[in-house]
């Protein structure tokens, strides 16, 4: 309970536990749970340190009223059978059922509350409108450890303003989460390479840009190539593109070539004539996407030539799958290059999300990365060097 000194003796307290069990459902079956298993630990050693712990968390972007489809109950439940306890569960975020299971906790037991986006203030921008649903939730604790650090970068009540509200601590998620990435951002042994990949390169900008200051060399796949293919002149079918990144993504490209930091994109694509599972996969070189096809994997000389680079650096971050690894015929990239991720002989981080997920859906062991984020826009904005308002706000 060393992480938990600042709170003192916890026993018979309520303690707030912001987790992210923002995880993917079909339905009300939860597809990945990998944020809830990793959000366990830190409840249940508060919930054996005696606390009565009360778990706030959001699921999906509902707007600000409830929403049965985003419920957190399926979620509650899956976290009672990951502790191996019962998880009481409350129908609202502060109202009613909220407080009566709160006050029915006993030491050492555990409920969640329904989705804190069921309610405006979680999200709003307007610091009072923030502010009274922060306090609201305050009441429900005596003290707020913050755990879910795939939220991080979000300046909301339950991450934010509560902390602000009680004495406060980091959670051991949190806290391993940071250690990894400020490796990554301190002092990477080199080669330090970086994968990037998923569908926008819009939501890349920053980190691309910082990373051209830090990494050796940044191989890019994912739906975003296809605006850099388009930089370097070629024809991209009917490929994702961002028509208004196009000259963003060339100036990366004449940067990377003063830099001396290496920006390798795929020599060939494979390409389909629909966005659809079974649809017919073909192999194209870069040059020759036909104007009646989508791209929708990195090509197999392009994954053996990326799995090459990953394998002989000595620090890697993957952030974004190399094309729609959810379809078998187009997961061949992802799955070859997280795969050499495990055999890197140094660290490798795989950074949250969809890449996480990929990682679990396609069977790689998940022992042979150094480090599997739970953060995937928080871990992004941290190697893009932003101030994270639910990290700086535990710093008080
Ligand atoms: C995530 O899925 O990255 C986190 O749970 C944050 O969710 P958000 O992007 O909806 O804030």
């Amino acid at each position: 309970m060393a992480e938990y000194a600042s709170l003192g003796d916890v026993a018979g307290k309520r303690v707030l536990v912001r987790s992210d069990l923002n995880v993917p459902l079909d339905g009300a079956r939860i597809t990945d749970d990998g944020r809830i298993r990793a959000s366990v630990p830190t409840i249940r050693e508060l919930s054996e340190a005696g606390a009565r712990v009360v778990v706030m968390a959001h699921l999906g972007r509902p707007k600000g009223e409830p929403d049965p489809a985003y419920s957190l109950r399926p979620v509650a439940a899956r976290l009672g059978e990951l502790l191996g306890t019962e998880v009481a569960f409350a129908d609202d975020t502060v109202g009613e059922s909220a407080r009566a299971v709160v006050s029915g906790l006993q030491d050492g037991q555990v409920a969640v509350l329904e989705n804190v986006r069921f309610d405006a203030g979680e999200t709003s921008k307007d610091d009072d409108e923030r502010a009274a649903f922060a306090d609201r939730l305050a009441e429900l604790g005596d003290a707020f450890v913050s755990d879910g650090f795939g939220v991080v970068h979000r300046k909301q009540a339950s991450v934010y303003d509560v902390a602000q509200r009680l004495p406060h601590a980091m959670g051991g998620l949190v806290r391993t989460e940071t250690e990894v990435l400020r490796r990554l951002t301190q002092s990477p042994e080199r080669p330090y390479v970086v994968v990037l990949g998923g569908s926008k390169v819009s939501d890349k900008l920053a980190v691309i840009d910082n990373l051209l200051g830090k990494a050796d060399t940044l191989l890019i796949g994912g739906g975003m190539v296809f605006t850099f293919l388009a930089a370097q002149g070629h024809g991209v079918g009917q490929s994702l593109l961002e028509k208004d990144q196009v000259d963003t993504c060339r100036a990366y490209l004449e940067r990377s070539a003063e830099s001396g930091v290496e920006i390798v994109l795929p020599t060939d694509v494979v390409v389909a004539p629909e966005f659809k599972a079974d649809a017919e996969p073909t192999v194209v070189p870069v040059a020759e996407i036909p104007s009646d096809q989508i791209g929708l994997d990195i090509g197999p000389d392009s994954a053996t030539a990326f799995a090459e680079i990953v394998r002989g650096a000595r620090t890697v971050f993957w952030n974004g799958p190399m094309g729609v690894f959810e379809f078998d015929s187009f997961a061949a990239g992802t799955r070859v290059v997280a795969e050499a991720l495990t055999e890197v002989d140094g660290l490798s981080v795989v950074g949250g999300g969809d890449s996480a997920a990929a990682v679990r859906q396609l069977g790689v062991p998940e022992s042979g990365f150094g480090h599997i984020s739970t953060g995937g826009g928080a871990s992004l904005e941290y190697l893009e060097g932003k101030e994270l308002p639910g990290l700086t706000v535990l710093e008080d």
